[in-house]
């Protein structure tokens, strides 16, 4: 069992780091193999819509920070992303390392819109971090997120939303939160 975390913070030490770790912690204990990385020290480009990877074996032709996480999805059982909310969404790296994985899809028989996974089964869990207290606030946005991950053939079983994250170390001050991670990563890695 192998359980990847990618987080999509600026803040190495911020509240999602720290949800997507305790995340990874209970996986681990619980037998998997772990890694995180933090999108935005990998510099990723944006998709440059060449459509090169639309094929069944089709590949990304960019050769940046992402070009050794699509071998880390194909290879992982479960994935965890971690995001803060910024401007009641994920951040632009996060949307960025999501555009790049139109490599996880194909065009059947080359057909405009007929899009196939090539990947399936693969567990996954988000996470977010806000300031805002209320939770529910930008329900909708994480549902459009968790929609685009099932799209790419994720099946999304968990998803941690912490509000009142105002504060780097608040995450790490809330027992709550701490203890729904790491039972979130110990049920994910079963
Ligand atoms: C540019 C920016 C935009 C933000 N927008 C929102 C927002 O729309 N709603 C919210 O609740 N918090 C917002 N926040 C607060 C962050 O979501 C919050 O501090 C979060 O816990 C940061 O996560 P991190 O510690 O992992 O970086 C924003 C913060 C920044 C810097």
């Amino acid at each position: 069992m192998k359980v990847v975390g990618f987080v999509g913070s600026p803040r190495k030490k911020g509240n999602t780091t720290a949800i997507v770790t305790e995340v990874l912690r209970g996986a681990s204990e619980a037998g998997a193999e772990t890694k995180i990385f933090n999108l935005n020290e990998l510099g990723i480009r944006g998709c440059q819509a060449c459509y090169k990877c639309q094929t069944p074996e089709g590949k990304c032709v960019q050769t940046d920070g992402m070009a050794p996480l699509y071998d880390e999805i194909f290879s992982a059982d479960a994935i965890v992303i971690g995001t803060p909310v910024f401007m009641f969404q994920i951040t632009g790296q996060t949307k960025t390392f999501i555009d790049r994985l139109f490599a996880l899809l194909y065009l059947k028989d080359g057909q405009p819109g007929a899009f196939r996974n090539k990947i399936r089964g693969k567990k996954a869990v988000t996470v977010y971090s806000q300031g805002q207290p209320e939770t529910g606030l930008f329900a909708s946005s994480f549902d459009l997120h968790e929609g685009v991950l099932g799209f790419l053939g994720f099946k999304v079983e968990g998803r941690i939303a912490a509000g009142g994250m105002a504060n780097l170390d608040s995450a790490k001050s809330s027992q709550d939160i701490m203890d729904k991670a790491y039972a979130t990563g110990a049920e994910l890695a079963k």
